[in-house]
């Protein structure tokens, strides 16, 4: 094997990873969608069904690279969903893995440009971004919980539970 493609093949597989830990990570924040809707908690369910969305983009990114530069993308999940259902556990577990993400990408990102690979490493350091964003929404949420306490949370799904007013 060539240099050249060895540093493409070691790209490919660096992709994959990353497909298979979004994927994971949409199965993760569906997991936690599904049941802090059903807790009722409207706000803070929407803001992870939403997350998962953006996570899916990100396996599409990864998917198109990857075909580009001919592999083939294992469509695995890092790890089983873990069920943790308490709010403040959700949160908690969603902001260590947005932090791994991002430390993860950005190690890679190294690695593609001593490869010579800059468009992957473009596309990793859009990702970063996008983690590092998620883990400040998920860290402002926790802070919230901090400052006014698990009531924060009851607030949160008693919006829902208002009538809407009727229409004049
Ligand atoms: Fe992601
Ligand atoms: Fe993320």
């Amino acid at each position: 094997m060539t240099k050249e493609q060895s540093a493409k093949e070691q790209s490919i597989a660096r992709l994959n990873s990353a497909v298979a830990d979004e994927l994971a990570t949409v199965h993760q924040y569906m997991y936690f969608h599904f049941h802090l809707d059903d807790a009722g908690f409207g706000p803070l369910a929407t803001l992870f069904k939403r997350t998962a969305i953006v996570e899916m983009g990100h396996i599409e990114k990864l998917a198109e690279r990857i075909l580009f530069l001919k592999g083939d993308v294992e469509m695995v999940p890092a790890f089983a969903v873990e069920k943790i259902d308490d709010p403040v556990k959700i949160l908690l577990k969603a902001a260590a893995m947005e932090t791994e993400s991002a430390k993860n990408y950005n190690q890679w990102a190294r690695e593609f440009a001593q490869n010579l690979d800059a468009a992957t490493k473009q596309i990793f350091e859009e990702l970063i971004r996008d983690e590092e964003g998620h883990f400040d929404a998920f860290d402002k949420q926790q802070e919230h919980i901090r400052q006014f306490g698990p009531a924060y949370l009851a607030l949160q799904s008693f919006g829902q539970e208002v009538p809407a007013a009727p229409a004049e």
